[in-house]
């Protein structure tokens, strides 16, 4: 059937790399290839999961949905918008924060480590939906000795203070005042209130998976970088 199209110009606005003005100014100086040929008009429909787009004789992007890997520092909010404290998005690159991208679910203020940031609204709640069996994995270090009895309860799905219950899930001792948490949901501060409800109250927290991918140690601490195709598969493929 027929493809939807769109503007050239928009399309192209949509990676990132330049305003819509500038490009257009690169359109009628011919510095635009679109499948090889100079473009010579922004308004020209072009379907844009078909298309090569060179600038400058730079590919362009033209992926309507981006997704990125932030191994998120301690101390920033992962929301898009704060009046006073920085923000997950503070911490982009000038591209990187032209393509309208939001943090995949929250992570405490005070919690580091993997961080998905998208445009895909869809991705998104498919991997926060605990009915998506995406796993989120966590390193706790909590003030006291988890144990079996810990363990246990985890397995067994805890009731908390408030009375929320929470679906099973997977406390692995670590060593020491360490563990490693498995959760399917994400409700608020859902692992610290976990592990306090067990007397285990938490001091430090680091995310180092979702689904079947894992924080990269080649990624520095407040940096992003876009997701590989084979990764993106990967949070739903945990094997
Ligand atoms: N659970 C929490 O308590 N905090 C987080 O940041 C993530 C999961």
């Amino acid at each position: 059937g027929m493809r939807p199209t769109e503007r050239l110009d928009k399309v192209h606005s949509d990676a990132g790399v330049a305003s819509r003005s500038e490009i257009r100014k690169m359109i009628r100086s011919g510095r635009i290839l679109v499948d090889g040929v100079p473009a010579n008009s922004p308004e020209s429909r072009i379907d844009r999961d078909a298309v090569r787009i060179l600038a400058d004789g730079k590919p362009v992007n033209t992926s309507r949905f981006r997704y990125c890997l932030m191994n998120k520092p301690a101390g920033v909010l992962s929301v898009t918008e704060d009046r006073k404290q920085d923000t997950v998005l503070d911490l982009l690159d000038e591209t990187q924060r032209k393509l309208g991208l939001f943090p995949v679910g929250r992570l405490d203020k005070d919690t580091r480590g993997l961080l998905l940031l998208t445009n895909d609204g869809d991705l998104a709640h498919r991997v926060i939906s605990p009915a998506s069996g995406v796993a989120k994995i966590y390193i706790a270090e909590v003030d006291g000795i988890p144990d079996e009895e810990d363990v246990k309860a985890f397995a067994e799905g805890l009731v908390l203070k408030d009375g929320l219950h929470c679906l099973p899930a997977k406390l692995e001792l670590t060593g020491g005042n360490s563990c490693r948490v498995t959760v399917m949901e994400g409700k608020y501060h859902q692992v610290k209130r976990m592990l306090a409800s067990r007397g285990k109250p938490v001091l430090q927290l680091q995310r180092t998976a979702i689904g079947g991918l894992r924080l990269d140690d080649s990624l520095r601490e407040g940096t992003c970088r876009e997701l590989k195709e084979e990764e993106l598969c990967k949070i739903f493929n945990s094997k």
